[in-house]
């Protein structure tokens, strides 16, 4: 009798070692898994280890993080902005599409994702997210492996989908999302995609035409204002005159740029004013700018190259700076269309010169140059 219970367990087990390596075995060869294409997925135990996701939890001494972390909105109600991809999003939560999140940096897509999976999982966020980053290698080796793994398996606990984060998915290579686009309609029984990239034109047609798609753009004043001044009360800054402006100013839309430059300025000054800030960021002040362009505009070729070369040496400015700052100073002034246009085309001959390597001097020279002959039609356009 015990001998027979003995067999029948042994065969039960044989049995279910066979089930189980059927399962398993669509990982094994990418031809048999296009043939599995309708199977049901594997099952799996949720690991205690957790997924990749578990690095945001991981900021666990959120007193000493850095503040774009310490004051990263952990609900999607608490994000800034975006009003009408948050509404949308939150009608799609229940049965959410492929995303795909493009912009620029700074804007709150990898936090509003984070969100979303808060919202979606709560604490079961560990074991249903996998989040990859720029950081991961993202060759078609972990489209083959590693996400494959982690789509087609399912949680027994829960029968909610997965959610695939592939943060700056820009950074993929066009093989990897070549084998993306065939995981990505395989598994969206299991599993949801979300892709994250500054520049969408970087991902093929193929994976993109598999996403909805929304743009992130740079945050406005009014929005960075209230977060920035949050910020300022909970940490006890101490503001000084146009030092908010300034932040806002030198973030441009990226509230990631905002807050790491207003923490640095608290770190380093007692203050933090508009001069704290340019200083802390090497950026040149207002009023120096201004001075270049009065020399630019008013004095001699000479005394215009003399002085604005002073107050790189003196201030530590890159033309490289001066021909950006400068930029929108000739946009706004009421200048004749044609010195217009030739001011602008120089400045981007100018900035394209250095960014290749040229010498600063001569092309401070060539700047101001450009920048007499102006004068000189503006008189002539005159007479
Ligand atoms: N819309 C927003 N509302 C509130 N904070 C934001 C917003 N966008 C960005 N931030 C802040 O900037 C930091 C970086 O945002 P993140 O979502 O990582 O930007 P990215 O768009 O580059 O993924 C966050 O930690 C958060 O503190
Ligand atoms: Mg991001």
């Amino acid at each position: 009798m015990l001998k027979l219970l003995l067999i029948a367990n042994i065969e039960i087990y044989l049995i279910f070692q066979h089930i189980d390596w059927n399962l398993k075995s669509p990982q094994m060869s990418s031809d048999v898994e296009m043939e599995d294409r309708d199977k049901e997925p594997a099952i799996n135990i949720p690991s205690t280890s957790g997924h990749r996701s578990g690095r945001r939890d991981a900021v666990q001494d959120r007193k000493n993080a850095p503040w774009i972390e310490k004051f990263r909105p952990q609900t999607l109600d608490e994000v800034a902005a975006h009003t009408e991809i948050i509404d949308t999003i939150k009608r799609l939560t229940a049965r959410l599409p492929h995303l795909l999140f493009y912009g620029p940096p700074g804007t709150g897509k990898t936090t509003t994702v984070l969100a979303i999976a808060r919202q979606i999982y709560g604490s079961a966020m560990q074991n249903m997210v996998l989040e990859l980053n720029a950081s991961d290698d993202r060759g078609i080796d972990v489209v083959r492996q590693e996400i494959q793994d982690f789509a087609s398996t399912k949680t027994i606990f829960s029968n909610k989908f997965k959610l695939i984060i592939l943060d700056e998915c820009d950074a993929m290579t066009r093989d990897a999302q070549m084998a993306l686009r065939r995981v990505m309609e395989k598994y969206t029984r299991n599993a949801r995609f979300c892709l994250i990239c500054n520049y969408v034109s970087k991902l093929i047609p193929a994976v993109q035409s598999r996403c909805t798609r929304f743009r992130f753009k740079p945050l406005q004043e009014e929005f960075v204002r209230p977060r920035l001044q949050h910020v300022v009360e909970q940490e006890g800054v101490k503001l000084g005159p146009g030092g908010m402006e300034a932040l806002i100013a030198l973030g441009s839309g990226d509230m990631r740029r905002s807050l790491n430059i207003l923490q640095s300025c608290h770190m380093a000054f007692e203050k933090v004013d508009a001069d704290a800030v340019y200083l802390c960021t090497g950026h040149p002040m207002p009023r120096d700018i201004e001075e270049v362009v009065r020399l630019l505009f008013n004095a001699s070729f000479n005394d215009a190259f003399e002085g604005i070369l002073e107050l790189q040496v003196n201030k530590g400015i890159a033309l490289a700076d001066i021909v950006r700052e400068v930029h929108p100073f000739i946009l706004c002034m009421g200048l004749p269309i044609k010195v217009k246009i030739a001011l602008v085309e120089h400045l981007a001959d100018c900035e394209h010169r250095l960014a290749s390597g040229t010498n600063e001097k001569l092309q401070l020279g060539g700047m101001v140059g450009a920048f007499v002959k102006a004068r000189e039609e503006v008189v002539k356009a005159a007479q």
